[in-house]
Order: C-alpha cells, then structure tokens, then sequence
C-alpha cells in the first residue's frame, strides 16, 4: 500500500488534498531542491542500510508548504519500510500513543506532523519511547496502580513542525537530525510546476512557468495551487494550453500581483505604514490590528516578505522596507 493511503487522522480529505497527493515525489531523486537536508540524509539513509539499523530520529522544520511531509514519506519508501503517519494534535492521550508504538515493526518511519502541538503527558511517553525503544504503562487507579514496561521495535521518528522554537528542549534533545527547510528559489520551482504540469498532462509554456514561479512565494504547495488554477482557466477559457495571457489573467483574477503577494501580505505592509510609519512595530499589535492569529502571520505570510526584502526583523519590531513602499506606490518618508 502506497504511504498516502496509511494517514491516521480524523480529517476528511479534500479534493484539493487529492491532487496534492499525485503531484507528491515519491523518490528522492523526483524531489526538487532542498539539498543540504537531501544531501545528508542520503548517507544517513545509506549508513543505516548498511549497519540494517534505524534511521536516527530526524526533525524538520520551516514554513508550511515546503515539503516536509513529502520527503518523510519519501525517507520511508527510500528505506523500504512502512510509514505512520499522525500529528500532534490528533494524539489526545498517551494511551493513542502507546497504541501507535506498539504496532510499530522494526525500522519503521513515524511520522509526527505539527510535532510542537503534542500535550505534555504524551510528550513525555515520547521521551521513552526514542532514547529507549520501550514506554513505561501505568495499569490500574489508586495504591494497586503499578507501572509496566513495554519493549517497542527499533523505530525512526520524523517530527515536523513550522517552529523549532515551540519544541521543548528535551524533545528537541532527542532527534539525532534536525533539518531546516529554505523558501525554494526560481528555478528549482519552475522544475516543480513543470514535472507537475506533466502529472497534469497540461502543456505550459517557458514564459508562463517562469511567472508562475515569481509568485509561488518559494512555496511548493502555492506552485502547485497557481498552476491548476491557471490549469482551469486555460482549459474554459483558451487552447487548452497554458500561455502567458492565461497565466496573467487568472493571477490577476487571484489577487496576487506581480510580486507574488496576495491581499493579506498588503495589508500588513499597508498597515504598518499607514499606522506606525512603516515600523518598527512588534507582531503581537501587526497581529492584533490585522485581526490575524500571530502564529500564522510568522510561519505563513513573513517569511516570504522577509526574504523579498519588503520586511526586516529588528531587535524593536517589524520594520517595512523601502522596496516596499516603492511596490505599493506609496512615498517613502525619513521621519
Ligand atoms: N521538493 C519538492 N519537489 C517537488 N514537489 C514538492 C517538493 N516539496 C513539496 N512539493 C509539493 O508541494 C506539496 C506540499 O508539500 P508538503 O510535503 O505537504 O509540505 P509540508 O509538509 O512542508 O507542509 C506536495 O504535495 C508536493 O507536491
Ligand atoms: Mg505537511
């Protein structure tokens, strides 16, 4: 059975979620870009291989939308072993997880998506179960409680999360790899639109991959979404084949200008100029006078306004950058 089948959650798949699911790399040499995390997790696949032991834990950690739960489930297929797949806010108690480890086999890949929302006392069956590959049950209520050992098979952990930051430190502690994940540049995001245009069957011309690819927010998961937006245009609307009036049009249909922003991301630039002079301003007030939860606006809209160089981080706050007032045709003060 194919990794993708084996999710153990509680969400009903979208059908948005279905086509993200094709345009998934099955192998790491399908899987575009990221190299300092691909580069050493080969030896480390290889390694392990060869001693026939466990992968060490592995942490990775970035924006969301950048591949993280790809390449566990490509780790697995590439060990040749069964993926687990759940997430941090599905594990309510620590018997869900007990449960989970249990039907483990050696050397199979768990995968922990959203690994920082785990409650304490599941975290804490976590610590066990990595260091030791066993977990301590208690069995029974009041003075005939008493604690038993359980010996778990020879297992790999992959945690994902968007923050290393919100990991306590023991579990962090735990994890042989930790692996950062970086905004892809433009020509590892034109390789991803193109090999998912063929997935697609759908041509795309040059022009139109390269415009695309500026305004995917370095982020796989936008790549993927534009180019079947634009997919739909082109087939209602034109040949059939997507060229650069397609692209455009349906871009400018979405909202999102030449820069790859979308509306939020002028708002909080907007915003932030208009109310505080253009910074600095601390993300706890952009938060509160967007009306956008703070987590989401770090992990999801400033990574991409950092690395565009439209916002920097100071030790006072938020500041935006001439370049993006330049953007938003507003005149740039001193005062
Ligand atoms: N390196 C890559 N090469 C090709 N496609 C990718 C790559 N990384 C991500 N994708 C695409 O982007 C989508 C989102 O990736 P995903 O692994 O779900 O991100 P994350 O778990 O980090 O949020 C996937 O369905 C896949 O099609
Ligand atoms: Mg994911």
């Amino acid at each position: 059975m194919d990794y993708e089948e084996r999710i153990i959650t509680t969400n009903l798949k979208t059908d948005e979620e279905s086509i993200e699911l094709n345009l998934r790399p099955k192998k790491l040499k399908e899987y575009i870009g990221q190299k300092s995390v691909t580069d050493n997790l080969n030896i480390f696949i290889e390694a392990a291989q060869l001693r026939n032991e466990p992968l060490d834990h592995v942490l990775f950690y970035g924006p969301p939308g950048l591949g993280k739960t790809t390449l566990a489930g490509i780790i697995a297929s590439e060990l040749g072993v069964d993926l687990r797949i759940t997430s941090g806010p599905a594990i309510e108690r620590a018997g869900d997880l007990a449960a989970i480890l249990t039907n483990l086999n050696d050397n199979d890949v768990l995968f922990i998506d959203e690994i920082h929302r785990l409650n304490r006392s599941v975290e804490e069956v976590l610590y066990s179960a990595m260091e030791d590959y066993a977990i301590d049950i208690i069995i029974g209520k009041g003075p005939s409680a008493r604690s038993i050992r359980i010996d778990l098979s020879k297992f790999t952990l992959i945690g994902a999360t968007t923050r290393a930051g919100s990991l306590s430190a023991p579990l962090r502690d735990r994890f042989g790899v930790i692996s950062k994940f970086e905004l892809y540049n433009l020509d590892e995001l034109k390789l991803i639109i193109k090999r998912s245009a063929d997935i697609l069957g759908i041509g795309i011309d040059e022009n139109s991959l390269t415009e695309l690819a500026k305004r995917s927010r370095g982020t796989p998961r936008v790549a993927n979404r534009l180019l079947k937006r634009v997919r739909d245009f082109s087939q209602v609307k034109g040949s059939g084949t997507i060229d650069l009036d397609i692209t455009k049009e349906t871009l400018k249909s979405l909202g999102i200008d030449d820069e790859g922003l979308e509306g939020l991301d002028r708002e909080i630039l907007n915003m932030i100029i208009e109310r505080f002079n253009g910074g600095p301003v601390g993300i706890d007030t952009i938060a509160a006078s967007i009306g956008e939860d703070k987590i989401t606006i770090e992990d999801v809209y400033e990574p991409y306004l950092i690395q565009i160089g439209f916002l920097h981080r100071t030790q006072k706050g938020r500041m935006v950058s001439r370049e993006a007032y330049k953007h938003l045709g507003i005149e740039y003060s001193d005062d």
